[in-house]
């Protein structure tokens, strides 16, 4: 199970090239409400999109469900898709992810594009095969390993992206260098968001960042060990998402995972003895970039449960990915409850 990734410099060539070189009888394409209006004007006009057949489905997570996934299968059917279709997905995250689920599963597979178009996705979600919706109030609860054919990252499309969006996308960076070498996660500490060549540098970081990523996938692509790595910071993080989603309060998923990381580094040195000093300088640019979560110690019981209940955990025991020291990676580590409190504990006071 393997992806070919394009870090494209030229984006319509790239994408053709893509394209052309799956034997396809009717290709679609699927957009959110906001990429339609705001990416595919990159496209549309090159001629192997002449006769596709679009599909929109509404944008924002909320939309990740069981009814958008209706949508796109009955479109695929209604559009007369065969199993030697092509479906391209144009999006976030959100799409990605849905589009590859409902291309994973038409006719037993159809074959299926990504054009990630927000950082986030470009560093995480559209690379390596997980492809789902959200069910009964959880996220990602279905869904299968099934890559898509080909990932094509293209920096054209962040030029769109907020700043919180892409602080967003960058939070995944930042984990991919703390699971890979010093010299990386050094170099992601110093990136400068006010660059001259903020487009130019950031793209270079993504082909390092998506290249990490594709190393331990590639290893482990279902997730029996060391793709557990790409969970650092993920377990807080997620606990965090839904205490935050659970009061009305939206939060993007990358700042949840960024606050995440300050709390599963501190178990870190605790538990691991990952050095203090990179501790101290990775929380020191997460609390300038991300400002503060806002929790108070009568809430530590309910992210406790919300940890207990993700569904990464083994055996009923939480479970958490940790660091030795940056890319000394550490799967399967307990906690125990007092641990969890005192790892709160420092998110809150630092
Ligand atoms: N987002 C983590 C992974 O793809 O495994």
């Amino acid at each position: 199970m393997k992806n070919e990734i394009i870090i494209s410099q030229n984006l319509p060539e790239d994408i053709q090239g893509a394209i052309k070189r799956q034997s396809y009888d009717r290709l679609f394409v699927l957009t959110d409400t906001t990429t339609v209006r705001l990416c595919w004007p990159h496209v549309s006009a090159l001629p192997c999109f002449n006769e596709a057949r679009m599909i929109t489905i509404g944008d924002t997570d909320d939309n990740k469900t069981l009814a958008s996934l209706t949508q796109v299968w009955t479109a695929l059917q209604q559009g007369g898709a065969t199993r030697h279709s092509l479906l391209v997905n144009l999006g976030g995250g959100m799409v990605t992810d849905l589009g590859g689920f409902a291309a994973s599963t038409f006719k037993r597979g159809i074959a299926y594009i990504n054009t990630p178009t927000t950082l986030l996705s470009q560093v995480d979600a559209s690379v390596g095969g997980k492809t789902g919706i959200n069910f009964g109030g959880l996220k990602n609860e279905i869904g299968v390993f099934n890559c898509a054919a080909t990932v094509i990252l293209s920096s054209e499309f962040l030029r769109s992206l907020d700043y919180r969006n892409l602080l967003s996308g960058y939070a995944e960076m930042l984990k991919h260098g703390l699971i890979s070498d010093t010299e990386t996660w050094a170099e992601l500490l110093r990136f400068d968001f006010n660059d001259q060549c903020l487009y130019t540098h950031l793209g270079t970081l993504v082909a390092k960042s998506v290249a990490v990523k594709e190393r331990i996938v590639e290893e482990d692509p279902t997730e029996k060990g060391i793709r557990k790595a790409l969970n650092l910071g993920h377990t807080a993080g997620h606990a965090l998402e839904s205490l935050a989603m659970e009061q009305g309060r939206t939060i993007l998923h990358g700042y949840a995972v960024a606050w995440g990381l300050i709390c599963e580094l501190y178990l870190s040195t605790v538990k691991c003895g990952f050095p203090k000093d990179k501790l101290r300088q990775t929380v020191q640019f997460i609390r300038q970039n991300y400002s503060e979560f806002a929790i108070d110690c009568k809430q530590y019981d309910r992210l406790y449960e919300f940890m207990t209940h993700d569904k990464k955990n083994e055996g009923g025991i939480i479970n958490f990915t940790l660091l030795g020291d940056i890319g000394d990676i550490r799967i399967n580590q307990q906690a125990s409850k007092d641990d969890i409190f005192e790892m709160l504990d420092f998110l809150r006071e630092g």
